[in-house]
């Protein structure tokens, strides 16, 4: 089954990868949440997207050369909408907490890195994640691959999924040389043969961000592994009500080339 993930948390509706937008993920049903997470200047793991503050909290520093506490003053909601003034930016573990509420909710938690790649956010978060959640539902992602044959060495079971944009020949062949057991595509790089390949070698297909009907429909089809989307409640509408199943579809598809036969 397709696992719909909120990107950023319901970031369409909440400011991103605030709790507010984790727990508002969680209402609309969706099975998985995605969140980026960096290290603070005092090595403390902290659930924000990009290299500063300046697009989405009330400051401009560099999230790396940001002590915790410092971090924590700034405002992450104010900058979506005045009704979300005093939101904060959260640690890794204030989600890993809140998920915990919820067996089997799915978190991909994705490593963010914007220059120097050194391993202390995998020594820092890897442990926190290990020590919170069952790597049934944990697939821990990255643009930086190299870390994630890290992330392998210290938690060998959780799921490892590169993200990336190339048009690759053989993910699948790639994947297992980094030891991931998934691969995270942007949707255009990732077409129903290389879904299929993919599954068929062992490795899950999460392709993002989707959030146009025709392509969420079609990577429901396609029976990709998740879907990561900034509108998790338009892909479940879209499963729940329109998603035609597989096997019915492949036997109506098998009678009408009986019939015009
Ligand atoms: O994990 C997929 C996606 O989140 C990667 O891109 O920039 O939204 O973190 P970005
Ligand atoms: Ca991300």
């Amino acid at each position: 089954m397709t696992i719909i993930f909120a990107h950023r948390g319901a970031s369409k509706q909440c400011p991103e990868n605030t709790m507010s937008a984790f727990k508002r993920a969680v209402e609309l049903g969706a099975g998985g949440i995605e969140l980026d997470i960096q290290l603070s200047s005092d090595h403390v793991p902290v659930v924000i997207h990009d290299r500063t503050l300046k697009r989405t909290a009330s400051g401009r520093s560099i999230v790396t050369e940001t002590s915790f506490s410092d971090l924590r003053k700034h405002d992450a909601g104010s900058w979506f909408s005045p009704s979300f003034k005093g939101e904060v930016i959260p640690s890794l573990e204030e989600v890993l907490i809140f998920a915990n509420e919820f067996p089997d909710l799915w978190l991909n938690i994705e490593l963010k890195y914007y220059s120097d790649t050194n391993t202390e956010l995998v020594e820092k978060s890897v442990p926190l994640i290990k020590k919170h959640r069952s790597e049934k539902n944990t697939v821990i992602s990255s643009f930086a691959h190299n870390r994630l044959v890290d992330v392998h060495k210290l938690w060998s079971k959780v799921e490892t999924a590169p993200i990336y944009k190339a048009n690759l020949e053989e993910p699948w062949d790639y994947a297992k040389q980094i030891k991931a057991k998934a691969i995270h595509p942007q949707f255009r790089a990732v077409n129903r043969a290389l879904t299929k390949a993919s599954q068929a070698h062992g490795i899950n297909v999460r392709p993002y961000t989707i959030n146009d009907e025709r392509l969420i429909k079609q990577f429901l089809e396609w029976e990709a592994d998740g879907i990561i989307t900034d509108v998790p409640d338009v892909a479940l509408k879209i499963m729940k009500n329109e998603h035609i199943p597989q096997e019915r579809r492949k036997w109506w598809k098998v009678l009408w080339q009986y019939i015009v036969r």
